[in-house]
Order: C-alpha cells, then structure tokens, then sequence
C-alpha cells in the first residue's frame, strides 16, 4: 500500500549504481567467496592519529554536545581560507566567502535547490559523479549532458554546448581532478569557463575534492584561481580524500559569497550543522601537519603504477593519472562496461565499477579505485592475470 503513495520524484531516482555493486558483492560474501574490490573510492588508510586526537578531546568538552551553527565555527572558517590562501594563494573572506557542509556531496546536492526551478537546465559532464544529475532533478529541473571523452581529455568541448542550453541553463558543473576519468584541467581551461559563465549568465560549481591526491609531482589549479571565478561561481572540497575522513562527514564550499549565503539558507532550514567535534578535527587537519598528503600520495602512485600496468597487459587499455584515486579503463571489444564487470565479479571474484553507471559516455570503460588496502591489492592483480584466459579474444587485431 505504501508504494501506492511513493512520489513521482522517488520513483523516478535512478538505482544508485554503488549500493547494487555492494548488493552483489554482499552476497557472493554471504557465500563464503572472497571478493576483492576495486569498486569504490573510499580510502583504506586511517584517518592520521594527531587528528583523531583532537575530535576525542574535542568529544569529551560538553561545549560541543549542543547543536552547531549552520555557518560552522568561525575558527574552521578562518583554517578553510588560510588553507586556500596557503594551497592555491586564494583569497577568501572567512564570513561570507566560506560556509563548511556535511561532506561535500551533502552540500552538492543541496545547491541545486538554491537555483533550479522546473525547466531549468543545469550543465552536467558525462560521464560524471552522479550527484550533479540526480540533485538537478530533484530540484525539479533537467540536467544538459556535456560529453567528456578520450578525445579531448576528458574535458567538455563548451564550444559545442547550443544556443537554447545556455539560455536555459542556471549553472555549469565541474569536476577535476576528475572522478571517474582521472582527467585533469589547467588555469587556461578554467578562465575560459569563466568567460562563458559571464557571456551566458551561468554561475559555476567547480567540485574539487582530489586536487590534494596527486602524482609525479602534479601541481593541480583551483577553479578560484581563474580570473574573476569568485564573480561568477563556487567551489566545493572536502577533507574526505585528502586526510582519510569519508567517515566524519566534512566538507565545504568556497568562493561568490551570493551563492555561498544561499546554500546557508537552504541549509539553515534542512540540517543543523556539522557536529563541533569534527569540526575541530578538521580545523586540526587543515592547520596541523601536512605529512600525511605526500605519505599517502606516495602509496597511491605505487597502486597506481601496478594497477595501470596489469590492466594493459590483459588488454583494458588505461592510462596514468596524473591526479585522483581512479584508474579509468577501456573495455576491451565484445563487452560492455557492465558485462565485463560481471565477468570480472563471476570468474576470478574482482569488482569494478561499470563505467555506464557515471553517464551514456561512460559506456566502454569501467573505473577501479586505488583505495585497496596492499595485500588484497596483490591478490587482485593476480586475480586480474588469472581473467586473462576467459577474456572473449577480439576478432580484429587491436
Ligand atoms: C567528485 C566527487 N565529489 C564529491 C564527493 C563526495 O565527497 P564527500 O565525502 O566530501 O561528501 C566525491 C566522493 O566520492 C566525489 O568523487
């Protein structure tokens, strides 16, 4: 009976692609199979002890057992601009410029509300983190599908964007490093994004979570540092990716203090802020030691070099990443991304994300993430050799 009264905007959510993966790798689990999985990206290192150290001492004052402010502690504020003065030499006003989330995706969904009304169109990659599309249509409005492909970096081509989209359009999507491609992009990129967003009236949410997460000395952008970005668009990050904290929840988003102000009254409305505790923690992870970011960089790069070596020797041509905790991979012919991922699963017990899960231009790729603790990492690149002899040879030479 209760399905009868479900609305139109639940029935009409897509399956979120990550809890179907975790379904099927629950129940070959519940069999007694090993599963090793490169499906998700949520980092198996600890959270560093220094800043575990600070949310303990921060738990035990019963000054932090009441409810946060929405606009978080000013002192967290103050270490979110100093970090992007620090990291990206970003000048931020700490009251209006900066406001802290509960997790990055928590604020991304809800910005959608701030400015998408029915027919309204919001620019979104594809492939991309499914959150862009899914919060658009919640809000009521229709995501435009911006195809990122090998092509051209995996960049959107925003030449190629028509008229009537731009006219419709109330904000532009963006996320590099990217998740799932692994793609990155540079200041030219950015200050021609801002261009446009000037000419087409367009703001622009830039997502960053992974410029931390770098290889082979990398030196990633902030959207911000674009000419004029703060005029025209906001920035979301998180310490998710960079200190190992997907599990507090903490995030933020920075830049024009118009848009800023409006997620804080969207959110003022919705959630009572983000517990104080973490809050502290978190101003000890931006503030405290950065030794963690090259220690942990250092490990990924490992994984990825032997990731990206395996993949080409069975034939899911990839690339290295220059940023990022994803290995995005070719399907090799006579697959698609969700066959082979089956396959994968089924024969030698490995999984991988199906790259149709991210958009339509995801098809032919799956994404594996380099968060798999070292020993089941090893197990799974024997496991990918072993796929090898059941891989559907190609007809034509590749
Ligand atoms: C592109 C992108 N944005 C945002 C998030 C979410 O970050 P948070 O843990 O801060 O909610 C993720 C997490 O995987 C992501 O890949």
């Amino acid at each position: 009976m209760i399905d009868n009264l479900m609305s139109k905007r639940v029935e009409n959510l897509p399956p979120y692609l990550f809890v179907e993966i975790s379904r099927k790798i629950a129940e070959k689990r519940a069999r007694g199979e090993e599963v090793i999985s490169f499906a998700i990206g949520d980092p198996d290192i600890p959270t560093p002890s220094h800043i575990i150290d600070r949310l303990l001492q921060a738990a035990r004052d019963p000054v932090n057992h009441r409810y946060p402010e929405t606009a978080g502690l000013p002192r967290l504020r103050q270490a979110i601009a100093e970090w992007y003065q620090r990291r990206f030499g970003v000048s931020l006003d700490a009251n209006s410029e900066v406001l802290p989330l509960i997790g990055a995706k928590e604020g991304i969904a809800h910005i959608a509300l701030c400015f998408i009304d029915p027919g309204d169109i919001a620019l979104v990659p594809d492939p991309a983190y499914p959150v862009y599309p899914v919060s658009t249509t919640l809000a009521g409005g229709e995501p435009y599908y911006m195809p990122l492909t090998a092509k051209n970096n995996f960049l959107p081509d925003l030449e190629a964007i028509p008229e009537h989209a731009w006219e419709r359009a109330k904000l532009l999507w963006l996320n590099y490093p990217n998740n799932p491609t692994g793609a990155v992009a540079d200041l030219d990129f950015f200050n021609r994004v801002v261009e446009l967003a000037r000419q087409h009236d367009v703001a622009i949410c830039h997502d960053g979570p992974y410029t931390e997460v770098t290889f082979d000395g990398y030196q990633p952008v902030s959207f911000l540092q674009a000419d004029g970005a703060k005029e025209v668009g906001v920035e979301f990050h998180s310490l998710s990716k960079s200190y190992n904290m997907t599990g507090w929840r903490i995030g933020m988003v920075v830049g024009n203090p118009i848009m800023v102000d409006a997620l804080k009254r969207i959110k003022s409305n919705l959630d009572s802020g983000i517990p104080q505790a973490i809050q502290y923690a978190a101003i000890e992870a931006l503030t405290g030691s950065q030794d963690c970011i090259p220690k942990h960089n250092a490990i990924y790069q490992r994984r990825r070099d032997l990731v990206v070596e395996m993949l080409n020797s069975i034939g899911l041509e990839a690339r290295l990443p220059e940023a990022g905790l994803y290995i995005w991979a070719k399907v090799p012919q006579g697959y698609t991304s969700v066959d082979l991922a089956t396959d994968l699963l089924e024969k030698v017990g490995v999984a991988v994300t199906p790259g149709i899960g991210y958009g339509q231009n995801g098809e032919g790729y799956v994404r594996l993430s380099l968060t798999i603790p070292d020993a089941s990492l090893v197990k799974g690149l024997s496991r990918l050799a072993e796929w090898r002899s059941f891989r559907i040879k190609p007809k034509v030479k590749e």
